[in-house]
């Protein structure tokens, strides 16, 4: 083989190989843009980044549409019992967060307790209330606050950029004298 000959092979020989590097570069550069782009896009939209909501506000069978829920989420349901509606949603619990939540100490409290986008934990502090605030479902506790004052519902399970902030306010009132 002259020189010349094998220069000429090598030459070939190397943009050939030149030309698979380029393309499995390129392929691998793909793969890791398409994995980065599917995991953003999953965390936007499956892990309350954004939440999707619309669909459940829509769906006729979920709490969020109840009746119960809406207004003013509490209800005296006896002369000493209440039953309260709260939703937890991205990032407030209603009724707590707008506008405290009053009751008045030694009555018999039900929470009935769900979210109307992604889970959210349902924690009063200072109390043995912790529940789980899940879409499509209500969980309910009952609970009777003995000493007047400010209780913090807080939430507990992450949920995305404001979960730190989610807190709600419930002020004890004296006993109401029966
Ligand atoms: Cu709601 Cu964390």
């Amino acid at each position: 083989m002259s020189s010349t000959t094998k220069d000429a092979f090598e030459h070939r020989f190397h943009q050939a190989a030149q030309r698979h590097e380029r393309a499995w570069v390129f392929l691998s550069v793909v793969m890791i843009a398409a994995l980065f782009i599917a995991a953003v896009y999953l965390v936007v939209h499956d892990y309350g980044v954004v939440a999707k909501t619309t669909h459940i506000y829509a769906d006729p069978n979920t709490p969020a549409t109840l009746a119960d829920f809406q207004g003013s989420g509490v209800k005296q349901t006896g002369p000493n019992s209440y039953s309260v509606y709260e939703m937890g949603r991205i990032w407030s619990w209603t009724p707590g967060s707008a506008t405290p939540l009053t009751l008045p100490a030694g009555a018999h409290v039900t929470f009935y307790v769900t979210s109307g986008d992604v889970l959210h934990g349902f924690e009063i502090q200072g109390t043995s209330i912790n529940l789980t605030a899940i879409p499509g479902v209500v969980g309910h506790v009952s609970y009777t606050f003995d000493k007047p004052g400010t209780y913090y519902i807080i939430c507990n399970e992450y949920c995305g950029a404001g979960h730190q902030a989610m807190i709600g306010k419930i002020i004890i009132t004296g006993r109401a004298h029966a």
